[in-house]
């Protein structure tokens, strides 16, 4: 397998040039009259504000933007706009370097500024907004959802521009040229079963045509069982949602009902995310995480004396529980993260299952068993590989066992 199928294809294909950006014609339009009035040297308006769903282009457009123009692009972070003083000792710093590479101009991207600013740093937005009115580069911002009524100043100083989810048939275009460029034999129908399901976001398009073409040059319906997976996170995001932002306990309470509810990992997503949707308010924060750990001490209890009369119990404590605290803070927009904990343990999983194929193919070879090759044989190879790392490869690969393959058998 060639190194380039691991590099993620949403970074791979990201478009080089705004021509490449897909979709959104109206949107295209307005952002290149608006980077030509900064062209032209009488920008139209300073700033730009791109909103709309995740992985409809609008990080992409900036991207490509620099790349076409040979401008350097600043990217500054949310957090680094947050605070008054986090935007004078950071970002009007990173303005004032001089490029180092030949570049032409310079690009300002803020993304994601949505959900930045809670009540107490609203000096960081008036901040962001006297950079703006006396920045001398173009400055974009992006946003999913830009409607907060503390955005409002920010909203009336920027050009808005909407970007839209992306259709199926662009969607499906793009998953083409990719699958040619990769080599990769795939039909119509399963590319318009991966474009479907995406529902608009390229990103999770292309991250699940990578993810069902890992290691194969021919895709058929058959392999889109892995995506099964992917559905069942999306939801979860929903589900946090629901719990975390809800008014009423009711309201929180209903996700109960759902056929497909998984609580243990319901427990690890709000373990993961209560902090960002809750922060600043510790009291909030404090009430959520005891709400959970007794929910916590319960579950273990019942599933340990099987006990599954405490099951509502449980059940209330993760949804009313962690919905219902003191100081909860107004409703803002949060991107949930995954759980880093079970990130953690299918990572340990790949190793695991490569490793075992590994043996296999080596055990196969020597005409062992694989439980010899790794009692009786494999010991030996990382011994060698400890003195002599050549010749430790090239026993590995006289067992067929090639490049990345072979740190996994040998750090496993
Ligand atoms: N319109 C598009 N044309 C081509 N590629 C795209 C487009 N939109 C998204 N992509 C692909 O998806 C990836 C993610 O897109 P991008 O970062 O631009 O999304 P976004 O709109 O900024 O989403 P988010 O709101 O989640 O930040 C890109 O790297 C690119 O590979
Ligand atoms: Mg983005």
């Amino acid at each position: 397998m060639s190194s380039s199928r691991q590099l993620p294809w949403v970074e791979k294909y990201r478009p080089k040039r705004i021509v490449d950006v897909v979709g959104n014609e109206e949107a295209k339009k307005e952002y290149i009259a608006w980077i030509n009035s900064w062209v032209r040297g009488s920008p139209s308006r300073k700033a730009a504000l791109l909103y709309g769903p995740p992985g409809s282009g609008k990080t992409s457009i900036v991207h490509a933007t620099a790349s076409e123009f040979n401008w350097e692009l600043i990217e500054i972070n949310a957090s680094d706009v947050r605070s008054r003083e986090a935007i004078f000792s950071r970002v009007y710093p990173a303005l004032q370097t001089r490029s180092v590479y030949g570049h032409t101009g310079k690009i300002i991207l803020i993304d994601e500024v949505d959900g930045v600013w809670t009540k107490e740093d609203v000096g960081g937005l008036d901040a962001l907004i006297e950079l703006i009115n006396t920045t001398t580069y173009p400055l974009v911002l992006t946003a999913n959802d830009p409607w907060d009524p503390k955005l409002r100043d920010l909203r009336d100083l920027c050009k808005l521009i909407e970007f839209k989810k992306i259709g199926k048939r662009d969607i499906m275009r793009v998953l083409g040229d990719i699958c040619s460029k990769e080599g990769i034999t795939c039909d119509r129908d399963v590319l318009s079963a991966i474009a479907e399901n995406a529902k608009g976001d390229l990103r999770a398009a292309i991250n699940d045509l990578q993810s069902v073409a890992m290691g194969k040059d021919t895709i058929t319906l058959a392999d889109l069982q892995v995506l099964g997976e992917r559905a069942a996170q999306e939801n979860m995001f929903e589900v946090v949602r629901i719990v975390l932002t809800s008014k009423t306990p009711e309201g929180a309470l209903s996700v109960t009902r759902l056929p497909s509810l998984d609580y243990e990992m319901l427990i690890e997503w709000l373990n993961e995310n209560i902090i960002a949707q809750y922060s600043p308010s510790l009291r909030a924060i404090a009430d959520a995480y005891d709400a959970l750990s007794l929910a916590d001490v319960n579950l273990s209890r019942m599933k340990r004396k099987q006990m599954w009369a405490l099951l509502p119990y449980v059940m209330e404590l993760i949804t009313a529980g962690v919905s219902g605290v003191r100081e909860k803070p107004p409703f803002k927009f949060v991107k949930y993260s995954f759980p880093e904990k079970l990130r953690l343990l299918s990572r340990l999983k790949t190793k695991r299952e490569k490793f075992i194929q590994a043996s296999k193919r080596a055990a196969t070879l020597l005409h062992v068993s694989t439980s010899m090759f790794r009692s009786e044989i494999l010991p030996y190879i990382r011994l060698i590989y400890t003195y002599d790392k050549d010749y430790a490869m090239k026993i590995l690969s006289s067992l067929g066992i090639e490049d990345e393959n072979a740190k996994y058998v040998l750090e496993y």
